[in-house]
């Protein structure tokens, strides 16, 4: 690229976490025209909207030649496990996000248990179960609680933490045999229960180098004190403090071995590697890591606390990842705290209604002069009468708080939240308590 050139992006999805990726690539100087497909109401303040499936290959192809596109940014999971970067990529258009063979890593988890395994990350023990006779048996060998996962993506509804040996067995059999899940639960992954507090770690990397991003914790469940059904996600913060040696742990002894393994495995990979870990404690005081989870995109809503403190630009980091040219350089530079809270609708994780007018969030984009220091990202919304918004799912937005510390960071969350209502809203007011 020439010095001035600028390039078109689309970003694929429709969630809090495209909209704050689509802000953070508005900031970036070799930016040109900003695309997403479908995007959501507060996308469209800042890029092009355009009505495709994200995960047709071949309409996201004709799209890209369409508006000249040079960069594609995939959000989501579902279009990566489609493999629509490989029908970009087979069409010579740059794209930032794994084709189907690393998305694997994400779609299955028995794949991504015995990936782990085979190339020496460490993860809990587990054993793969395809009927309620192997799972019977994978149970008997454990102690409570048990963990239970469906192979295939569900959502993130698929993981269940059960207390007694007969509530597993019946869950093992409303997958297997019930199908509660569908396909996703033909096989599932029985394994160790893990004590620990959850990390979240992304890395950018084209599968030889890598860019580490500041480390960020999530929060699961619906409701204060880590209480409820699990959801998507209710609120997020960065960077955590974590024990000493923690982060070169998460680098050493997980990322490295699975970029290794990648690359033995002949998978060329181009994107974002989450890591979902859990930091334990043994008896002497000392640290270790196990890895819960890969996933093969950035988290939402992590993503929303993470880029605000990404110092680099992220559409030329995206790019350089894209064309396999990512500068070594072990972190990303990052100052400041961030922390972001999902605002949701009343019943969210279950039934709830949409339809809502929403007061506080106006078309006039992320920032608001009054609250400075914070943002705000559109996720289940709808465009309602007289150009306000109304809900129109689960996670209706997300408020992000950037602060010098995380008290200030914290602060303005919650203050500009006090500013937003719609009826039956939903939020966490604890995000962040373990900092405490
Ligand atoms: P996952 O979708 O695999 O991240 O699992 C959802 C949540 O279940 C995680 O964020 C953890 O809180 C919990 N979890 C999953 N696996 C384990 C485990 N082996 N031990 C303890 N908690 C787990
Ligand atoms: N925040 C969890 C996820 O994105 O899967």
């Amino acid at each position: 690229m020439k010095k001035g050139d600028k390039i078109n992006i689309l970003v694929l999805g429709s969630g809090g976490r495209e909209h704050a990726i689509t802000h953070a690539l508005s900031m970036s100087d070799i930016t040109g025209k900003l695309h997403c497909a479908p995007g959501n109401p507060g996308m469209t303040g800042l890029s092009s909207a355009h009505g495709v499936d994200p995960c047709d290959g071949a309409a996201v192809r004709d799209l890209c030649a369409a508006l000249d596109i040079g960069l594609v940014v995939v959000g989501p999971e579902a279009p990566l496990a489609a493999g629509v970067p490989d029908v970009l990529r087979d069409a010579g258009v740059r794209v930032f996000g794994p084709g189907r063979a690393g998305a694997v890593l994400e779609s299955s988890k028995a794949f991504a248990k015995k990936f782990m395994r085979r190339h020496g990350v460490p993860t809990a023990d587990f054993d793969i179960c395809a009927t309620p006779d192997e799972c019977r048996a994978a149970i008997s060998r454990r102690t409570p609680p048990y963990v239970v996962k469906a192979d295939g993506l569900a959502a993130g509804k698929g993981v269940f933490l059960l207390d007694d040996e007969s509530a597993a067995l019946r869950m093992c059999e409303d997958l297997i045999v019930r199908k509660k899940l569908g396909e996703a639960g033909a096989s599932l992954v029985i394994e160790d229960f893990v004590p620990g507090l959850e990390l979240t770690v992304f890395a950018i990397t084209d599968g030889k180098s890598y860019l580490i991003l500041p480390p960020s914790r999530d929060h699961k469940r619906a409701y204060d004190g880590d209480r409820g059904p699990n959801t998507g996600g209710m609120g997020a913060y960065s960077p955590v403090s974590i024990p000493s040696g923690v982060m070169e742990m998460a680098e050493k002894a997980a990322l490295i071995p699975t970029l290794n393994g990648l690359r033995n495995d002949g998978i060329d990979y181009r994107g974002v590697i989450y890591m979902g870990l859990m930091v334990t404690e043994n008896a002497s005081g000392g640290h270790g890591i196990s890895v819960i989870e890969y996933n093969v995109r950035f988290g939402d809503p992590e993503t929303q606390a993470v880029l605000p403190l990404f110092g680099g630009d992220l559409a030329r980091t995206l790019l350089s990842c894209a064309e396999g040219r990512i500068e070594s350089r072990a972190k990303a530079e990052s100052q400041g705290a961030a922390l972001c809270v999902v605002l949701a609708s009343g019943g969210y994780p279950g039934e709830f209604r949409r339809g809502l007018p929403i007061s506080g969030v106006g078309p006039d984009g992320v920032e608001s002069p009054d609250f400075p220091g914070s943002f705000v990202y559109h996720a289940g919304t709808a465009a309602g009468k007289d150009g306000g918004y109304v809900t129109a799912g689960g996670r209706v937005l997300t408020v992000v708080g950037i602060g010098d510390t995380f008290k200030e960071a914290r602060g303005r969350a919650y203050s500009r939240i006090s500013s937003i209502s719609f009826e039956d809203m939903h939020y966490r007011k604890d995000i962040g308590w373990s900092e405490e």
